[in-house]
């Protein structure tokens, strides 16, 4: 039996199925084969590669040639997944400049592409979406701020935050976004806010609620040791596992 390709569509009908949608960052070709091959419907090439893979301290020194250079390798794998990217901080601050990295990033293999914020980058997303290029939101926390929101914090807490968040989701899903990360939005605000859109919300240490739930590949399998979110529990040790090897070898060699 073949296995149908993944679409937005596809992605979309998940929500209210009763089956939550998995969905992982892959950077690189055989991250992006494994996960694939595992039955995983929705891949990222997310700008958290910055942090867990080019050893930046954040994302905000991401760059558009990093992105479409791990883009394209992730796109090598022809996953029957569907394969997003994330526009890095920066690349969108203009309507001209979101539709063009949009564009670039599309040429590369992306099937999506992603960007964080609500109604301050409305006109980019509008534009975008115009386009014709499949749109993914980020509400709540937005990791390219962390430098101004001085740290990673929950949001939502305070009615207005939550009010914000209610409506920017709003906002996102009415101009056509195809889905929504809500990052670390409390697990309340992000039911609440899965409840009334009618697009599916992917969440990320945003409780059990949403549509689905994305995590960082490296913090799942143990591959980062160096910082583990809060919210992960991880299902491998791999980082251990990889030393293990070394040492067995460097062993062997007498
Ligand atoms: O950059 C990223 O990988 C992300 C996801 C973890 C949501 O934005």
């Amino acid at each position: 039996m073949t296995t149908p390709k993944i679409t937005t569509a596809t992605i979309r009908a998940m929500k209210g199925s009763g089956q939550k949608i998995a969905a992982l960052t892959a950077y690189d070709y055989p991250m992006a084969k494994m996960l694939d091959e595992s039955g995983v419907p929705f891949l990222l090439v997310g700008d958290s590669l910055g942090m867990v893979v080019l050893g930046y301290p954040d994302t905000t020194q991401v760059t558009m040639p990093e992105m479409v250079h791990h883009l394209r390798a992730a796109a090598r794998a022809k996953p029957h997944a569907l394969l997003g990217c994330d526009l890095p901080f920066n690349s969108y601050g203009t309507v001209a400049s979101a539709v063009a990295n949009a564009k670039v990033l599309v040429d590369a293999g992306a099937e999506f592409v992603k960007a964080e914020g609500g109604r301050e980058i409305f006109p980019q997303i509008e534009a975008i979406i115009a386009d014709g290029i499949p749109f993914c939101g980020h509400l709540g926390m937005l990791p390219q701020h962390v430098l101004e929101e001085g740290g990673y914090r929950l949001k939502g807490k305070e009615e207005a935050e939550h009010q914000r968040l209610l409506e920017d989701a709003q906002l996102l899903a009415a101009a056509g976004a195809f889905a929504l990360v809500l990052e670390l939005v409390i697990p309340p605000v992000a039911k609440e806010i899965t409840r009334s859109i009618s697009v599916p919300t992917i969440g990320i240490g945003s409780g059990p609620d949403c549509d689905g739930q994305i995590l960082v590949t490296q913090d799942l399998t143990g591959s980062f040791p160096w910082f583990k979110p809060r919210f992960v529990q991880p299902m491998a040790n791999c980082a251990m596992e990889i030393k293990s090897a070394v040492a067995t070898w460097k062993k062997s060699l007498g």
